[in-house]
């Protein structure tokens, strides 16, 4: 069984979950189902970065200890991720005995290999970002740039990561591998970045600045650098877990792949002589309807509020739907209603309906055998015939938007194909045809939407096994074999009724702003 490890960035612990978070546990939660239905033996990694000033400072103005403060956002973090239906297998906390022992092995292995040193540094820093920074951050008028914060002068030794020395071979190890960072254009960002050349990393912070970190195992004045600290728990999740590293995919945000994921930790796994992850995606982020995202100004979706109102599935689709992996996206009311109302509510839910009623009204609740297919049945088994290569060669390349576009333009068409049938005409025929055809069209559209809901499984998983149960639908261990058309429903049993996405008023206003 081929072995697939996938993680999300650890979440700063400095402020409640909001839409981003959810986003990227979502997409990392897809990518992890659709291994685990091909038959990977699935690692999902997730959890909290505890360490570092932001923390350190947010306890501080709550005037509490900064671990009780990091236990309570912590398990704020952990209990969205079952309201997502995200289904991860490890949870990591970087204040965790596990991963401090870890940091602190690397560390004095890379020390006593020489490549860490110590020395003193002047010049500016910013709290905000945790960086030292130089001239050429400013901006063209001197300032600094916004994004820094406050920024301060300042004199002190510091212990400094030999980062440079290996910029030659990470150019070559990105050259090599084109494929690394997903989208493209981020690696080709990544290349740029390294044109101008690197400056050894500090890895260390004085105590009497930051107490809130790992102190480093060969000078305990110091703690360790949040990214030093929060990068290594990818790692130290499955250190003790043999077959596990590398890593498959580290799903992040585009702001951290330059430099910490795409410089930093490449280079302190090579410099630490383990194996490097096989890719990076990155991913783009969300503004709210046309703004930046903030909880200050109120232009802010609390993820849970969200799913408590609108159901964990249509939220799930809809991010999944709107955003093409690596570009960015708007979450606004009006595009959710749209694609709500159009989508889930007039379009699978409708067919789940129509199945489900006229399958009761016409054929006393048991599916029945198809007769043999005419011309809009052989339309719509072209047209699956046609989706599914390209669903799955869509989910590969990540293009998940566009793979739900073309599961959803299935059902539209299987929508159609009931209009043309007309079922509930053939149903007032006395004729012996129009009875085998009323049975191969109610046949027809059942399988379609067992077919359909194959493609939805891993973005809906709760819709769709609803959409299972009242089908009398279990599927078998083989996902490729269940994809093929046949009569799998044949004499089953379907229920009654699923009320699965009532419509939403427009006046409603999801999205709060
Ligand atoms: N703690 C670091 C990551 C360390 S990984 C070893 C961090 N935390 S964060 O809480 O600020 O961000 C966590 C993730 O959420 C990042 O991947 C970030 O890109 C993502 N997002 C934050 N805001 C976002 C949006 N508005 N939209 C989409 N994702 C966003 O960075």
């Amino acid at each position: 069984m081929n072995s697939f490890y996938i993680t999300t960035a650890i979440d700063y612990v400095n402020g409640s979950p909001h839409l981003g978070h959810a986003y990227e546990k979502v997409l990392t939660d897809v990518i992890a189902r659709i291994r685990r239905m091909m038959g990977d033996k699935v690692h999902f990694l997730t959890g909290v970065d505890e360490h570092g000033q932001k923390v350190q400072q947010s306890a501080r103005k709550l005037g509490i200890d900064p671990q009780q403060y990091s236990d309570e956002i912590s398990a704020e973090f952990r209990a969205i991720l079952p309201k997502l239906e995200v289904l991860n297998d490890d949870f990591i906390r970087t204040t965790e005995e596990r991963h401090k022992a870890v940091v602190r092995r690397l560390l004095q292995q890379l020390f006593d290999k020489g490549e860490i040193y110590k020395a003193e540094y002047q010049g500016y820093y910013s709290t905000r970002q945790e960086q030292f920074l130089q001239n050429k951050d400013r901006n063209a008028d001197g300032t600094w740039p916004e994004l820094f914060g406050e920024v301060t002068e300042i004199t002190e030794s510091n212990y400094f990561f030999k980062l440079k020395s290996y910029q030659e071979w990470l150019v070559q190890f990105l050259t090599e591998n084109e494929n690394f960072i997903f989208p493209k254009f981020r690696q080709k960002q990544v290349l740029e970045f390294l044109k101008e050349p690197l400056n050894d990393l500090c890895i260390s912070r004085p105590k009497e600045r930051l107490e809130w970190g790992i102190p480093l195992p060969f000078d305990e004045d110091y703690v360790t650098y949040v990214w030093f600290d929060a990068l290594v728990n990818y790692y130290s999740a499955v250190a003790d877990k043999p077959g596990i590293w590398p890593a498959d995919y580290h799903v992040i945000g585009k702001d951290i792949l330059v430099p910490p994921h795409a410089v930093y930790w490449p280079i302190m796994l090579h410099a630490c002589g383990l194996a490097l992850p096989k890719g990076i995606i990155a991913h783009g982020w969300w503004s709210i309807n046309g703004d930046k995202m903030s909880k200050s100004t109120g232009n802010f979706v609390e993820p849970i509020a969200f799913v408590d109102q609108y159901g964990v599935d249509s939220l799930r689709y809809f991010l999944m739907r709107e955003m093409s992996v690596g570009q960015d996206s708007d979450f606004s009311d009006t595009q959710f209603l749209a694609r709500y109302n159009a989508e889930l509510a007039n379009n699978l839910g409708n067919l789940v309906n129509r199945t489900l009623n006229m399958t009761n009204r016409f054929a006393d609740g048991l599916v029945p055998v198809a007769g043999q297919a005419g011309a809009p049945e052989l339309e719509l088994q072209a047209l699956w015939a046609k989706t599914q290569p390209e669903v799955t060669a869509l989910w590969a390349e990540f293009q998940f938007h566009t793979a739900l576009e073309r599961t959803l333009a299935f059902v539209t068409a299987t929508n159609a194909y009931i209009e043309k049938r007309a079922p509930w005409k053939l149903g007032k025929s006395e004729e012996a045809g129009d009875k085998i055809l009323l049975q191969t069209s109610l046949a027809t559209m059942a399988e379609a939407l067992r077919l359909a809901t194959g493609y939805l499984l891993p973005f809906m998983p709760g819709a769709v096994e609803k959409i299972h149960g009242v089908l009398g639908y279990q599927p078998g261990e083989n996902w490729a074999e269940e994809l093929a058309w046949g009569g799998r429903l044949q004499g089953n049993r379907v229920a009654a009724s699923l009320v699965l996405f009532p419509r939403i008023q427009a006046e409603k206003t999801p999205v709060k702003s």
